[in-house]
């Protein structure tokens, strides 16, 4: 038998699948790992996807999606963007990850170099080494609120740089960027004729301040993705987006069609109803996530575990490296000792090593028993800011 593919088997396995596996053979586990939305979707996008499939919409689309879903997701962004958006610079794919994945296959040639945040999501790198380009990390420091280095990211960039992804608020992090942050990322982009992938997957899902979407700054280089599957708490449904130029958007489209041919007809007509319709359902699921953040913040920022409040998405990152030990062993204990499962740093990149990652997708009383857990774990294992060992035993 000839020999499998040496890139496929050197794609990195999720950290946090592992956890995972293991925390479903155990009884009593606090699930904190999982990054998805803890809401059923909104009752009327699910009577407009049966509607849909009752009338039929049950068949291949064309590859850049069904032109309703087009249209609505146009209309939304060129409020967004304060200009028109046509339906043609909105290419319909099968979650975000694959509008990521396409717009890279889209963009790079092999070995070309593309720019992620460390921490940052893990899927980055699978999808950037499928495109056989290259992953590299620029670092987000905690001190810094976890916000992008513009000079730190600028060194990092060689001939070989064809594009930044940024990720505006951050999966893990919960960094939400403030203006002139995102204006001079554009900026930098420009100075060296770059493009600038803005994965805004959680831009409904902001605490403070306002979402500032990078293509308003410049709607040619920068290239948009977002999707239903975090605002609406539609995962399942697979339906995510790029908003680019009319040719890229054809170009990546043919990626999409050797891998999916087009995404799920019945769930464009979800989605359509989802951006289109009301969006109450948006603000009661954020307004749950901020209060999970606060009760979070309630218990681990006295005890020094929380060095930067979380301002979107639905992720904290919780600073064990006083413990000394690496993210994965942290992780595994974690575990073992307090039942609770959470995400190890490490999986996020080298700056996370020693933290792990919770969501804040899980219901109100485990999230507070998980929190006082890795608390007491935290104290066990000499994790506690010294100044605050009398605040976590008060
Ligand atoms: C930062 C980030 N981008 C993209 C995605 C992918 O979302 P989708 O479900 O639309 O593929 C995720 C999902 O966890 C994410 O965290």
């Amino acid at each position: 038998m000839k020999p499998r593919s040496t890139l496929a088997q050197g794609l990195p396995r999720s950290g946090i699948r592992e956890v995972l596996d293991l925390a479903r053979q155990m009884d009593d586990v606090i699930v904190l790992v999982v990054g998805e939305p803890s809401f059923n979707t909104p009752a009327h996008i699910i009577d407009a996807a049966a509607k849909a499939a009752h009338g039929g919409t049950t068949k291949y689309t064309p590859n850049a999606g069904l032109p309703g879903i087009r249209a609505a997701v146009a209309e939304r962004y060129s409020k967004k963007f304060g200009r028109t958006v046509t339906p043609g610079e909105v290419l319909v794919t099968a979650g975000a990850v694959n509008a990521l994945a396409a717009i890279v296959a889209g963009i790079a040639e092999e070995g070309d170099e593309i720019l992620i945040p460390d921490p940052g999501w893990p899927n980055y790198v699978s999808m950037i080494g499928l495109a056989r380009t290259v992953p590299v990390r620029y670092p987000l420091h905690p001190e810094n609120g976890y916000l992008p280095d513009v000079a730190e990211i600028e060194s990092l960039i060689t001939p070989r740089t064809k594009a930044i992804v940024i990720n505006n608020p951050s999966n893990p992090t919960g960094a939400v960027f403030p203006e002139e942050t995102v204006s001079a990322l554009v900026d930098l982009a420009r100075k060296h004729d770059l493009w600038l992938i803005s994965d805004e997957v959680y831009e409904d899902l902001v605490f403070e301040g306002e979402h500032v979407p990078a293509a308003r700054f410049d709607p040619d280089r920068v290239i948009t993705v977002s999707g239903v599957s975090k605002s609406y708490a539609m995962t399942g449904w697979r339906i995510g987006w790029a908003i680019t130029n009319p040719e890229l958007v054809a170009l990546s489209g043919k990626i999409q069609e050797a891998l999916v041919s087009c995404p799920s007809a019945v769930s464009q007509a979800a989605a359509e109803a989802a951006v289109r319709g009301p969006q109450d359902a948006v603000e009661e699921m954020r307004l749950a996530y901020q209060r999970r953040r606060d009760l979070v913040r309630e218990i681990l920022e006295p005890v020094g575990l929380l060095p930067t409040i979380p301002q979107g998405a639905f992720y904290a990152m919780v600073d064990l490296r006083g413990a000394g030990m690496p993210s994965k062993e942290l992780s595994l204990k974690l575990l073992e000792e307090e039942h609770v499962a959470a995400a190890p740093g490490s999986t996020f990149g080298d700056v996370a090593e020693g933290m792990v990652r919770i969501s804040l997708a899980t219901a109100d009383d485990d999230l507070a028993e998980g929190c006082r857990r890795i608390v007491r774990f935290a104290e066990r294992h000499g994790a506690l800011p010294v100044a605050a060992v009398g605040a976590a035993s008060a």
